[in-house]
């Protein structure tokens, strides 16, 4: 069963749409369905921490939320756009590969592991997106990129190149070249479970300061302590459905499912 969550941000008559609305979204693979009827919206300025076993469909759910998946079933809404559809002549018409490519910027999504191009450096990676998907004039989007790389405490990187860099330092640059394309809303699929456990800090700290800084995030991750301090909502999600949600103290300290609580009690033995 799904909690309502009042969100104060919102209207008291709940007039003011969700900055990221998900619709009943369903997908199956073969005879395999990951995720059934799932719905979440995310207000602007919000963090949502979701969190369940493997297998849940978390990731699946991220990438139907960008449409590096194509539900099968559900909408999904972005600022008040559908993904994947523009609207012509009062109807929809699905998107071809390049605008749907230019909507998907608006959504940056950070993977668990860095999908950096190995043959550009640091200050390429990020200008890449910007320039050529977004066609922004290059020297502005440069004069950017230097500012968000110096934020993820990378200025003195920017000619290096992927893999002259750490784990920790990868992940800032993939962070960073999500940032530069001025996304309304960021999803992050567990971004620290690749890296060696003490450069997980540096990469978590710098989502905190994105996050504090009103970034609307959606975040798929092991790290409690993180959703603990960072989370306004976490979401327990598990065998393609959202088990149960609300805040810290409702779902980390006092979750109310038996599902929550097996799956907590594992993960913070
Ligand atoms: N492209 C695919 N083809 C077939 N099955 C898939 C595909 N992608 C995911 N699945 C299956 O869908 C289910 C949900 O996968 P998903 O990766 O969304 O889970 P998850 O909650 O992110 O798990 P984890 O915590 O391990 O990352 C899994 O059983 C997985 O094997
Ligand atoms: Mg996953």
């Amino acid at each position: 069963m799904t909690n309502t969550v009042p969100d104060a941000r919102q209207t008291p008559n709940g007039a003011t749409a969700p900055l990221l609305d998900a619709v009943r979204v369903s997908k199956h693979y073969g005879a395999h369905q990951v995720l059934t009827d799932v719905s979440l919206q995310v207000a602007s300025g919000e963090v949502v921490c979701i969190i369940g076993p493997s297998g849940a469909g978390k990731s699946t759910f991220l990438r139907c939320i960008n449409r590096l998946e194509v539900p099968d079933a559900g909408e999904v809404w972005v600022d008040g756009q559908p993904m994947g559809f523009e609207e012509r002549g009062g109807r929809l018409h699905e998107l071809n590969e390049a605008r749907l490519s230019k909507q998907r910027a608006s959504t940056g999504m950070v993977f668990q592991h860095f999908n950096l191009f190995p043959h550009l450096t640091v200050l390429a990676n990020v200008t890449e997106g910007p320039v050529h998907v977004q066609k922004r004039k290059p020297k502005l989007v440069e004069a950017e990129a230097l500012q968000i790389l110096e934020r993820v405490g990378l200025g003195d990187k920017i000619d290096s190149y992927p893999s002259q860099l750490s784990g920790g330092q990868r992940q800032r640059v993939a962070i960073a070249r999500a940032v530069a394309m001025k996304p309304l809303f960021m999803l992050f699929d567990e971004p620290t479970s690749a890296l060696d456990p003490e450069l997980v800090g540096e990469v978590l700290t710098v989502m905190a300061d994105l996050a504090a800084d009103g970034m609307t995030m959606l975040v798929v991750t092991h790290e409690m302590g993180f959703a603990r301090e960072v989370a306004d909502r976490v979401v327990f999600m598990a065998d393609g459905g959202i088990v149960e949600q609300g805040t810290v103290d409702e779902v980390l300290v006092h979750p109310r499912e038996a599902r929550t609580q097996r799956f907590l009690e594992r993960v913070l033995k």
